[in-house]
């Protein structure tokens, strides 16, 4: 039996996170990294698992979406756990689901830092981090060490993976660099993100564009459909092939307007893909605390609070507009937050910023909520 969010939350408000947030000289990047390398050494094993047994008794409200069953429908957003190293403990931290990455195909250093900026009065985060990552290869083998195979539960939760563009390779060559990262990744994962919205990658979110996401997401799928046919030479008894064809989920900006949503719906619907993932940082700097206003000049996407609002928008204008099922993400602060983005019909939830703000209590309060609403 886990701890009650309640004391979660204050343990973690109250106690961990004005240490974490002036550690490292206050620099969220390196107090992040630190955290990874802890979380990292955790496993299914041994006395980190007893420490994270104090979140894993928060279970969820079960439910399969695009054929993947979920033990909670709240996960963890792409870009907290970029290299996948600490792929085993979001289960005991109290996500139904991780989505790793953003992996591209070549290793890349990312921008210069200072790259990651607290706006701590209004709770949100600048981010202009540039994927940074090791690499699709690295990735694949810190997955394959740790036995994280597509299926086979290792991780206690369904993992995603979320690919995007080498930032050195041309929008003209994307799909190919797209198709390397997806190659050498579908066996680790249970779904697969394709991330043409991070606004730190010159270009990349003209990828979103009618044509250049058809061309896209088409290789992708029918990459999927042939991986699925083929049994996987690199892992005969794990591989894609063993569970049909490859969910594949396309993460929009909340910066598009409707007709350009609306393009990106009717692409997704045509072109096979398994879902939407709504959304990304905003590059708005809309509904920031007078004291964060300086910092808002900071280039970048913007995420938490501020976003809270036009991510619930956008979720609720796609659900309306689509049969597929959405992932709903952005700003969800708070466990009221992730109801109202499943009453705007999201399938499941997703959260970033609100885990640096609220730490482990936050996912935890969002099962109990959840369960609670399911039962009344
Ligand atoms: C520091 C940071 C890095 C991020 N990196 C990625 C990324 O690599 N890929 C991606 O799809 N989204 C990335 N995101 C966006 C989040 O996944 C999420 O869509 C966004 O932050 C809104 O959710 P939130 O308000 O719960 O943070 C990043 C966000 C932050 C704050």
């Amino acid at each position: 039996m886990g701890l009650p969010a309640g004391l979660l939350d204050a343990g973690y408000t109250r106690l961990l996170r004005p240490v974490l947030f002036r550690a490292c000289g206050g620099d969220p990047e390196a107090i992040h990294e630190l955290m990874i390398r802890v979380l990292a050494g955790f496993g299914s094993a041994g006395p980190a698992a007893a420490l994270t047994g104090l979140v894993a008794g928060s279970r969820g409200r079960r439910t399969t979406v695009a054929g993947i069953d979920f033990g909670s429908r709240v996960g963890l957003a792409a870009g907290l756990d970029k290299d996948a190293t600490a792929v085993l403990a979001w289960r005991g931290l109290g996500f139904g689901f991780a989505e790793l990455g953003t992996v591209t195909a070549r290793a890349q250093p990312g921008n210069p830092r200072p790259r990651m900026f607290r706006l701590r009065d209004s709770k949100a985060v600048i981010n202009r981090m540039g994927f940074n990552n090791p690499g699709a290869e690295a990735v694949a083998a810190t997955l394959a060490a740790r036995n994280v195979f597509r299926g086979n539960g290792v991780a206690g939760i369904p993992i995603g993976i979320s690919i995007g563009k080498t930032k050195l390779v041309e929008l003209a060559d994307a799909v190919s660099d797209y198709l390397s990262s997806y190659r050498l990744l579908a066996p680790h994962a249970d779904y697969v993100a394709v991330n043409v919205s991070s606004p730190n990658t010159p270009g990349l979110r003209s990828l979103q564009d009618g044509g250049a996401l058809a061309d896209l997401l088409g290789a992708l799928v029918s990459e999927a459909a042939t991986m699925a046919a083929e049994s996987h030479p690199s892992v005969p008894e794990r591989g894609p092939g063993r569970c049909g064809p490859m969910p594949i989920f396309v993460k929009v900006a909340p910066d598009l307007t409707w007709a350009q949503l609306d393009e990106v719906l009717a692409t997704c619907a045509d072109h096979g893909a398994a879902g939407l993932i709504a959304t990304n940082t905003t590059l708005a700097r809309d509904g920031l605390a007078a004291s964060d206003q300086t910092r808002a000049a900071e280039a970048g996407g913007l995420s938490g609070a501020p976003l809270t609002r036009r991510a619930r928008e956008v979720v609720g204008y796609v659900c309306e507009h689509t049969d597929l099922p959405v992932m709903g993400v952005g700003g969800v602060i708070t466990a009221a937050d992730a109801m109202a983005l499943f009453d705007a019909g999201a399938s499941l939830v997703q959260l970033y910023t609100g885990f640096i703000y609220g730490g482990p209590g936050l996912p935890a309060a969002v099962n109990a909520l959840d369960v609670e609403r399911q039962g009344s």
